[in-house]
């Protein structure tokens, strides 16, 4: 899929309205996969997930990017806490997904998404479109990087994550 200058600018927007907004960024206060937060974290899967979507044909972009940026919003640090870090795996989607509707009245495509982006964890949300699909796999894909790299070399380069993160198209 090719973007006019328009469809981009207009995906940038909305990244950027996501980026800089007051409830958003508390998710950099949530620690995630060694030494990363949720908020960068989130960041990339959405670069990462917007990349893979482009190239397929008829993909709802903005769902892709929404639910991206979205899909981690549970807000709360589970390794604190016994009860949530039982089922952490299968209810944060839940969470998030709940969260994210009530802060942005997200659309139920969206949901849905954000609901099965743990699959097969949370085996009955299956994610059953390419919307989802992507959203799915570009956030397996970012975990593992996250969890292969070392707390002392993201510490590092964090820097260089939040530059990478501060647009969503490279050039
Ligand atoms: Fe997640
Ligand atoms: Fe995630």
């Amino acid at each position: 899929m090719k973007l006019t200058k328009e469809e981009k600018e207009r995906l940038e927007a909305i990244y950027q309205e996501f980026l800089n907004d007051e409830r958003i960024k508390r998710m950099k206060e949530v620690p995630m996969h060694f030494g990363s937060n949720c908020y960068l974290h989130s960041f990339k899967v959405a670069k990462k997930a917007i990349k893979h979507a482009l190239h397929f044909k008829k993909v709802n972009l903005e769902t892709v990017l929404v639910s991206a940026i979205l899909h981690d919003y549970y807000l709360y640090d589970w390794r604190k806490d016994k009860k949530l870090k039982k089922h952490h795996g299968t209810r944060h989607p839940v969470i998030a997904s709940e969260q994210a509707l009530r802060d942005f009245g997200i659309s139920p495509e969206v949901q849905r998404s954000i609901r099965s982006h743990m699959w097969p964890i949370g085996f009955t949300h299956f994610p059953n479109n390419k919307e989802a699909l992507i959203l799915s796999y570009s956030d397996k894909d970012i975990a593992v990087k996250e969890f292969l790299t070392s707390s002392k070399h993201k510490k590092k380069k964090e820097q260089k994550y939040y530059d990478y993160i501060s647009t969503l198209f490279d050039d």
